[in-house]
């Protein structure tokens, strides 16, 4: 028997509500709740927390197996295509944490049938591409900007009205980027001053292809273009100049779409054929690496450390950490490299290692866009001066990151210059002298990275809100724990 999902407005969890309220500054931005049949069994990280203090301690070496949960990207992508597609969608290791639920009731707002089968075991029944509904009442993305921006592609090329809101930290961010190309399919919307949330954005009653190219390095704009090309008659070409992940490329292969990629001398162009029936797939979600360099750093950090992590996504496009850290003189190793559903996955093992500064090119910036908060911990426990730049994209993330991080590495005793596009860090290994609270700015990596920071540094560090990490990674804290990590 199929388990019913059922989203429900909150109410009955007091703490959820008044958090939510806060964020937001509104009644009514309540994160999903989710029931699932009779068992009626909630997952961790689906219900958000009450804002929380958290601190980590100098930690004696770690060791172990770090399982991390399945990728973010995939995992909004498996739900999206899933909703685009007539037939049933099965996807296992699918990441349950607050940003990845948002896209799933956003989902079953629009017309999937969406049902919970057992942990990360989801099945979708869509309702075709074009097909989605009007929903009722707003869809609400809580923290997470790539679910958002998906979903504005996917049904703007659809005859449905959409209201898009989010939490404070949503709100703040960027959305013209992404609604002014979709007007050109002849989506149409209403927004504040800015183009931020909340907006309302009007898909195509007569959608057209168009040729386009994308001018930010951002793979969430060419994500939102691919998927609105689905529902527009003719070929869609998207160039862009820097190449971004392109788990939507891949996965829209999978789901039997049309799709060439063709190199071009200064990044790529994308063409998607339209008005398509996709075909129903399976994805087995990968782990996620950017959840995977938390773990990978702190071993890499902590004198004595061993940790494996198995079954990470290894696409090339989302492996500058590694690079970088490798470069940086780190004991890493990758095993059983492999394919899986049209990604390359594969195992790490990292130790603890005496790690120098680099410069860490530019151009590598698309490949590790999310991991310079990590990577910062690290450069702060590597001998010598590391300087990283092309970063403008870090100031419109969940929070101003270049900011966040300069200020935190400087609230913990860490010299540190903040450049216009990026910044350079004094380390030295094992000499963070911590005793500080960090300001986190309701972004989960900014928690996550200072707590990892706090395992070795000399005193503890606390970050101000450790409830924003439910947003991607809800084990972060028993996982590290598992490993011999020490909170308080
Ligand atoms: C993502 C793309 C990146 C990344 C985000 C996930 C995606 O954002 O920071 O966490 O899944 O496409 P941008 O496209 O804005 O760079």
């Amino acid at each position: 028997m199929r388990l019913q999902v059922r989203f429900l407005e909150a109410g009955s969890f007091a703490t959820s509500r008044s958090l939510c309220q806060r964020r937001c500054g509104l009644p009514g931005g309540f994160p999903p709740e989710v029931l699932f049949g009779e068992a009626d069994q909630v997952p961790q990280g689906m219900m958000s927390s009450a804002i929380r203090q958290l601190s980590a301690c100098r930690s004696g070496p770690l060791r172990g197996k770090a399982f991390v949960p399945g990728d973010k990207s995939i995992s909004h992508r498996a739900l999206i295509l899933g909703a685009l597609t007539v037939g049933e969608t099965k996807i296992s290791g699918l990441l349950e944490a607050e940003d990845v639920l948002s896209t799933a009731k956003a989902m079953r707002q629009l017309g999937a049938e969406v049902a919970r089968v057992a942990e990360g075991e989801w099945r979708l029944w869509g309702a075709g591409v074009g097909g989605w509904h009007q929903p009722h009442g707003v869809l609400d993305f809580g923290n997470s900007g790539t679910g958002s921006r998906l979903v504005m592609g996917a049904m703007a090329t659809t005859p449905v009205s959409v209201t898009f809101d989010g939490d404070a930290s949503l709100r703040k961010r960027p959305m013209k980027r992404v609604l002014e190309p979709l007007t050109r399919f002849g989506a149409s919307y209403e927004a504040r001053e800015g183009g931020q949330m909340p907006l309302t954005l009007t898909g195509a009653d007569r959608p057209i292809c168009i040729d386009c190219e994308v001018t930010v390095a951002s793979a969430q704009v060419k994500s939102a273009l691919l998927l609105a090309a689905l529902g527009a008659p003719g070929r869609t070409r998207i160039v862009q100049r820097t190449l971004t992940r392109d788990h939507t490329e891949r996965m829209l292969k999978t789901f039997g779409a049309e799709v060439l990629v063709e190199p071009l001398d200064e990044g790529e162009q994308i063409s998607v054929v339209g008005e398509v029936e996709l075909r129903p797939a399976e994805i087995a979600v990968p782990r996620d690496p950017s959840s995977a360099a938390f773990p990978l750093v702190a071993a890499l950090i902590v004198p004595g450390s061993e940790i494996s992590i198995p079954g990470v996504l290894l696409n090339p496009r989302r492996t500058g950490l590694i690079d970088a850290l490798l470069e940086m003189g780190a004991d890493i190793s990758v095993s059983n490299r492999r394919e899986s559903g049209g990604e390359q996955v594969g195992d790490l093992l990292a130790r603890h290692s005496n790690l120098r500064s680099i410069e860490v090119a530019p151009e590598r910036a698309p490949s590790m866009i999310d991991e310079y908060p990590i990577l910062a911990i690290a450069a702060a426990n590597a001998s010598g001066r590391t300087v990283m730049r092309g970063l403008h994209e870090l100031r419109v993330k969940e929070s101003d990151r270049l900011s966040a991080i300069v200020h935190g590495l400087r609230a913990c005793g860490v010299t540190v210059d903040e450049l216009e596009d990026g910044f350079s860090v004094d380390g030295r290994p094992g000499y963070i002298p911590g005793g500080a609270t960090v300001a986190t700015h309701m972004d989960h990596r900014i928690a996550m990275s200072f707590l990892v920071a706090g395992f070795a540094s000399r005193l503890s560090i606390t970050v101000d809100d450790v409830s924003m990490v439910g947003t991607s990674f809800p084990e972060f804290e028993s996982l590290l724990r598992s490993v011999g990590a020490e909170f308080e």
